[in-house]
């Protein structure tokens, strides 16, 4: 399976999809859109597009449940539109200035601007998803747009409850399941439900599909929020102290909570500084937060390769979706 066809594939129905808000008058408006993709501006190119894994997932599961990844292209790009509208309004939320090593639209361009970027790219993926009618029955495209659309509406569920938990100290564990259920793992399973639909899977093993792409997204954001405290900042494209700052209720945040020692006492007294981030960090790992997070995105991890084996992903396709399921864990941008 070569995986570079796929990403070209899939970049250039992505410029296809976006293209159609290329008209006279609003270039500039284009202009935002191309650069959050990563095609534009200063720093274009493949560091800034992403990494692109919720579209692949789309293509390699419709490839290794028997279809042809090619009709699923449009499926493919909607998803992706729909992750980037999420970053785009996300990182007004979170405050967050970089993304992908570049400044976020926001900080370019303000954020009523950049909640208009979000807007269109949120618009464009539903114009993509019906697409799909030039290879796919009507049955086949409705039920797609069913699953985009429950998803975006699972998104802003969790987008709710991980603001709504900024600044809270009664928070646990079990808190942080259903936020992430909902801000992340929804859009993952979506595309592993919508690649085996695509692909001419039975509704058990769409299933089967969905609940690996489900534990998949819960290890990918328990990862993510590792990242989001210990990463590299060259390798993340993002801040690393933005988390802690920002007063997130992340996965390792919860653990070392959990604890009860120092770092808790600390993190009860109220906001973090920039200047204490990494003294914090540290303190954070020493109580057991880093090793607790990192045996959580194990788990979920394994629980989505036991889901994965059970689908019986067939040919080239199946043994990328393995490897990259694997990687996943081991990721550190
Ligand atoms: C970032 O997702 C947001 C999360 C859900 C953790 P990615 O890490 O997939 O972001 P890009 O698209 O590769 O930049
Ligand atoms: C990820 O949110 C989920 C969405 C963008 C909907 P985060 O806020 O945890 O992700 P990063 O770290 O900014 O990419
Ligand atoms: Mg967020
Ligand atoms: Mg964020």
């Amino acid at each position: 399976m070569e995986i570079t066809l796929l990403l070209s594939s899939l970049e250039l129905e992505l410029q296809k999809q976006v293209s159609r808000l290329d008209q006279p008058h609003t270039k500039p408006f284009h202009e935002m859109i191309t650069y959050h993709m990563g095609w534009t501006g200063d720093g274009a190119g493949p560091e800034a597009t992403g990494k692109r894994i919720r579209p692949l997932m789309v293509l390699l599961c419709a490839s290794a449940s028997g279809g042809d990844w090619k009709k699923a292209l449009p499926a493919a790009a909607a998803v992706e539109l729909v992750h980037n509208f999420s970053l785009v309004h996300d990182d007004i939320q979170d405050n967050s200035p970089k993304r992908r090593g570049r400044d976020t639209v926001w900080t370019k361009w303000g954020a009523p601007m950049a909640i208009n970027v979000g807007d269109a790219l949120f618009v464009l993926s539903n114009q993509a998803i019906i697409d799909l009618k030039e290879n796919h029955q009507a049955e086949t495209v409705v039920k797609a747009a069913e699953i985009l659309h429950n998803t975006c509406l699972e998104l802003t569920r969790g987008q709710f409850l991980d603001m709504s938990y900024e600044g809270r100290h009664d928070l646990k564990v079990e808190d942080y399941w259903p936020m992430i259920a909902g801000k992340t793992a929804a859009l993952l399973s979506a595309c592993c439900h919508l690649g085996a639909l695509l692909g001419g899977a039975d509704e058990a093993s769409q299933d089967t599909y969905r609940s690996f792409g489900q534990y998949l997204g819960f290890a990918f954001q328990v990862q993510d929020d590792i990242l989001g405290i210990w990463g590299d900042e060259a390798v993340t494209g993002k801040s690393a102290a933005s988390d802690l700052v920002e007063g997130k209720n992340s996965m390792p945040v919860l653990a070392g909570l959990s604890a009860n020692g120092k770092f808790a006492e600390r993190w009860r007294r109220g906001s973090i500084i920039q200047e204490e981030v990494e003294e914090i960090a540290s303190l954070l790992a020493k109580e057991g937060g880093y090793q607790s997070a990192h045996e959580a995105s194990k788990q979920m991890t394994d629980l989505a390769l036991l889901n994965l084996r059970e689908a019986q992903p067939q040919g080239e396709a199946g043994d990328a979706l393995f490897d990259l399921a694997g990687k996943l864990l081991k990721r550190e941008q």
